[in-house]
């Protein structure tokens, strides 16, 4: 699935609070963060797609494990080889005001080991019985069924059980047929119903999302990674509307005999696959194509070419990672399709990719440059998994970092081969590598593996959707790939890929193909396997009462094997890579945890590595050592004073190296604003004034677009930072655009480039006037790239009562969509003004939130993380423990360990607030004239 909801990269959103960007490395380390991106915005998270229906996870330990049937993963008797589905949506609401859909499936399967129950997954499914029972069984291939005994449903393991009078025989081949009906919900889980307006007529379609374990809410299968097998398809739908899948209609549809106003039509048969990546839609959309790839919306959208970027892209990258994995594509379609209604930001279903229609739409009057960068990555990630994921696949979510964060690299690597001008490269340092650490330095963070049997209810398979399985993942497969060189890197995939294709594996599978691709001059896999937080190995002996010791001169970290001779990467920009290796000491450290579970002693060939420089480990040392950061922080604001050239910005962008000197601030940054409320305001202005007036002449009076995408987000982040540090320049910019739109809702003056910004700013300088005729903007946009930008800028006011209103219409699926409710009350956080206001709504709405309003469109982890990010008092400690304490009847769901980190964030919030707040205000009144 696609990321786009890593809530570390909101931080910067919009600036509401007072954007701290002051001196000139802020500014451009922030850049990044406050371009408005959709990313954020539309923070819905991938890992909200399986809520927990049955909040309760603990339950099944009182039940009695010995039965196979109430333990979460499958037995490994039988294995399914093929299925028949058929699936009919319903897209008008029956006589009880239902809409549902009905399906019958066969499933052909394997005994591997003689058993007499039969248990395959199925959520919220009810069943026609045939002689009493749930399901039909035969023998395959003269092989002789048992009796059935009975068949039961259980709820909490999510299975259908089929109790049999004899065991089945391995080695034989079975088959058994089920007919069921489902609730065709608007749950946006499993095959779900979406809807949409069309002027003013509402459409509805018929939509899914399997992933990660919702392919059991529509048709009986035994619902594992690794349980591939081979699916024929075939929808029956109104005979107006188009079916899709993951394959190619056999041929054309057909009428249903006994109702000429439905149509049936079948898909070919796809490849051997998992259940997670099956898709089935039925709908109005109509597409765009060239060649094999189609690129379908809604008919407006497709009219108004809003697919055509996504067309022009699409081809580059397939080819470019048919290249990259030394592996053509391997289906003989590739379609993608935009959801008005989507919970993830994307889904990698083989041959037919969905995503958010803001996340793919593209329309050139109304989406900003980050908009399109948004399409670009977003088509590349999805792309990239049709290889990597669909075709090889991990074996158990356990696994899924490998997925994802391998996504989450090479996506910068396709979309860098469709915009080749954009310096794409260079973000994966700013968007992912930065943003986790932070993360990753809680001790509530967590190794990116995770053995198998810890993860078994859907509600542990949500919770490895998250950062550091995405931005981790992708930050040590980048820094493993630059290691052993690109070359190698590619080498070994391809061989990986190539040896397990259709199957399934485990991470340590494409160790080994690297390692074999990599050859014996490099013994030291074993380092980065231990980046990942493997088992712990090795003993640091340092003080724990100077855990800095550690980047002392007098240390020397004994991690870092030989560099291969090829390799061009100098030990300098390995400082950033190494930090990560740090990870996991300052992590314990600060725990008071001292055994180091970095594989450091079992490294052949040692070598004795230095830190160089001081920027270098300046991130490491703000990143994991609270406590001590006050004089680095002091050193990164020097550094970073002498070096405010605004002209000198784009440049700290285009590459590690130049970025490295920034990400003390970068993390100094969201410190800051944890007490600067009342942040010298004089000083930044000060600091920012230059930079506003460089793009205000460069810009033509802001008339004209600077010409590269990072000038661009600097431009965006300059009228940012001056705005909230109230210069009136920019003020008067930003309320005089607004009032030309107010005065002429037809014609919008601002540029869809500066649109949050301007939102934003004006809605928070202005009144109930602005917001009003916001929100009425708000409710007629047809674009959600418009849409978005305008909610998020709502969330701007400085009004209570404003922003209390706009808390409550989150729990209005009629005002805010269900998928935008999450990011709209974290966007409410984010304001300053909004913070206490939302966690209030948070905390006294919790139950409906979680109970009733859960249905698969809240990110628990998002809305937790986002909203108590900027906690740093005793007091909101305390409440945070009345919440956890208060509600751990209903429990937190995906949200459980987002909790705990916040705890642990809050309890570290405080002490840093309270060992540099005075040193950091003397600092700046010093500072400032
Ligand atoms: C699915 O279709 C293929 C090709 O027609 C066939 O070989 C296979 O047996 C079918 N699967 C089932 C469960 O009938
Ligand atoms: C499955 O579907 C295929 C093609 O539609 C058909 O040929 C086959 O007989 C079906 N298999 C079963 C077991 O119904
Ligand atoms: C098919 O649709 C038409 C027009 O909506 C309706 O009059 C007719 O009864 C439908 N046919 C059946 C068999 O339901
Ligand atoms: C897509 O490519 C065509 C042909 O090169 C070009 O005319 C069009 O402007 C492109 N569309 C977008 C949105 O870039
Ligand atoms: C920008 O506006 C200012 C004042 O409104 C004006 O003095 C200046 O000439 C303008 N510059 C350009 C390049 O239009
Ligand atoms: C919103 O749309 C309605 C109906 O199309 C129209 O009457 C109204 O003027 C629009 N409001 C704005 C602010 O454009
Ligand atoms: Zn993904």
């Amino acid at each position: 699935m696609a990321k786009g909801f890593f809530v570390p990269k909101t931080l910067g959103i919009l600036g509401i609070v007072l954007c701290v960007a002051a001196v000139c490395t802020i500014i451009a380390l922030s850049v990044v963060y406050t371009q408005e991106k959709n990313k954020n915005a539309a923070s819905s998270t991938a890992a909200s797609t399986s809520p927990p229906t049955s909040p309760s996870t603990t339950a099944a330990t009182t039940l009695d494990q010995s039965q196979p049937w109430n333990r979460y993963r499958l037995p490994q008797t039988l294995a399914p080889e093929s299925y028949n589905v058929t699936l009919r949506p319903y897209l008008t609401p029956n006589e009880q005001g239902l809409y549902i859909f009905t399906g019958s499936s066969t499933v052909r399967f394997t005994c591997n080991e003689p058993t007499d129950v039969i248990i395959i997954h199925s959520k919220q499914l009810s069943y026609t019985t045939t002689e009493e029972h749930r399901v039909v069984l035969r023998g395959v291939g003269g092989a002789q069924p048992p009796d059935i005994d009975r068949t039961e449903l259980v709820e909490l393991t999510q299975y259908l059980v089929v109790h049999l009078k004899g065991p089945l025989e391995a080695g034989s081949l079975y088959e058994m047929d089920t007919k069921f009906q489902g609730e065709l919900a608007d749950d946006l889980a499993g095959f779900y119903r979406s809807e949409y307006m069309d002027g003013d007529v509402r459409k509805v379609l018929a939509t899914t999302q399997m992933a990660p374990s919702d392919a059991r809410k529509s048709f009986p299968c035994f619902d594992e990674p690794s349980m591939k097998a081979s699916f024929n398809i075939t929808l029956i739908h109104p005979r107006d509307l188009t079916a899709l899948s993951n394959m190619q209609p056999r041929g054309p549809s057909v009428p249903l005999p006994e109702d000429a106003n439905w149509s049936i039509t079948e898909f070919e048969s796809t490849p051997v696959m998992s259940t997670y990546l099956l898709v089935f839609i039925v709908s109005e959309f109509t597409y765009v194509e060239s060649k094999v790839i189609r690129i379908w919306a809604r008919p407006s959208a497709t009219a108004e070419g809003h697919g055509s970027y996504a067309l022009n892209v699409t081809g580059p990258i397939l080819s470019f990672f048919a290249g990259h994995y030394d592996t053509p594509y391997p289906l003989d379609k590739s379609g993608e399709l935009l959801l008005p209604d989507f919970n993830a930001g994307a889904m990698e279903n083989w041959g037919l990719v969905t995503y958010r229609e803001n996340s793919l739409l593209f329309d050139p009057l109304s989406s900003s440059s980050s908009n399109k960068e948004r399409v670009v990555t977003v088509i590349a990630h999805e792309l990239a998994h049709q290889w990597f994921g669909n075709l090889v696949t991990v074996a158990w979510w356990n696994d899924l970092w490998l997925n994802e964060g391998f996504a989450s690299y090479v996506e910068y690597l396709g979309a860098d081969y469709a915009e080749p001008t954009w310096n794409l490269k260079d973000l994966i340092v700013v968007n992912d590598v930065y943003p986790v650490m932070a993360v990753d330095a809680l001790a509530s963070s967590h190794p990116l593996t995770t053995p198998a049997d810890e993860v078994n209810t859907p509600a542990q398979i949500s919770e490895m959707f998250d950062s550091i399985a995405y931005n981790k993942g992708a930050s040590v497969l980048r820094m493993l790939s630059d290691f052993l060189t690109e070359e190698l890197f590619k080498k070994g995939l391809a061989s990986y890929l190539h040896a397990f294709s259709y199957q399934s594996t485990t991470y340590l599978d494409l160790w080994e193909h690297l390692q074999k691709a990599s050859g014996p001059s490099i013994s030291s896999l074993l380092t980065f396997c231990s980046a990942l937080g493997g088992a712990p190995s090795a003993q640091l002996a340092t003080p724990p009462d100077r855990p800095f010791a550690l980047l002392g001169s007098s240390f020397q970290i004994q991690v870092l094997a030989p560099a291969p001779a090829s390799s061009a990467t100098s030990l300098k920009s390995r400082g950033v890579y190494l930090v990560f290796l740090f990870s996991c000491v300052f992590g314990l450290l600060s725990s008071g945890r001292l055994s180091c579970p970095l594989g450091c002693e079992r490294v052949a060939g040692k070598r004795n590595w230095k830190p160089r420089g001081e920027g270098s480990f300046s991130m490491g040392v703000l990143l994991w050592g609270d406590g001590v950061a006050k004089s680095l922080l002091m050193r990164t604001l020097k550094i970073s004073v002498c070096e405010s050239q605004p002209h000198g910005l784009a440049p700290w962008l285009h590459g590690p190296d130049h970025v490295r000197g920034c990400v003390g601030s970068r993390q100094v940054r969201p410190h800051l604003k944890l007490f600067m409320f009342s942040f010298p305001q004089k000083y930044l202005q000060k600091q920012v004034k230059p930079l506003f007036e460089y793009f205000q002449a460069t810009t033509s009076n802001w008339t004209q677009r600077p010409e590269t995408l990072m000038d661009q987000y600097n431009e965006i982040n300059a009228i940012n930072t001056a705005c909230s540090n109230g210069l009136s320049a920019c003020e008067d910019l930003v309320s005089n655009l607004f009032a030309q739109w107010m005065g002429d809702p037809d014609n919008n003056p601002i540029h869809p480039n500066l649109r949050s910004t301007v939102y934003c700013k004006a809605i928070a300088q202005g009144g109930e006037r602005e917001w009003g005729f916001a929100w009425e903007q708000f409710r007629n946009a047809t674009l959600v790239n418009e849409a978005d930008k305008l909610r998020t800028g709502l969330a701007c006011s400085t009004q209570v009562w404003i922003l209390n209103r706009y808390l409550s219409y989150t729990l209005n699926p009629d005002l805010i969509r269900k998928q935008d409710a999450t990011s709209t009350i974290i966007s409410i956080a984010n304001n300053v003004v909004g913070q206490t206001l939302a966690w209030d709504f948070i905390q006294s709405n919790w139950r409906k939130l979680f109970l009733d309003y859960g249905g698969g469109s809240f990110s628990f982890s998002n809305l937790i993380r986002g909203v108590t990010r900027r906690f740093s008092t005793e007091y909101e400690l305390k409440q945070l423990e009345k919440f956890q304490a208060d509600n751990s009847d209903i429990g937190f769901g995906s949200g459980t360990r987002a909790l705990e980190q916040a705890l642990e964030k809050t309890q570290s919030n405080i002490k840093w607030v309270n060992e540099n707040k005075d040193e950091v205000l003397r600092w700046f009144t010093e500072h400032t004239d």
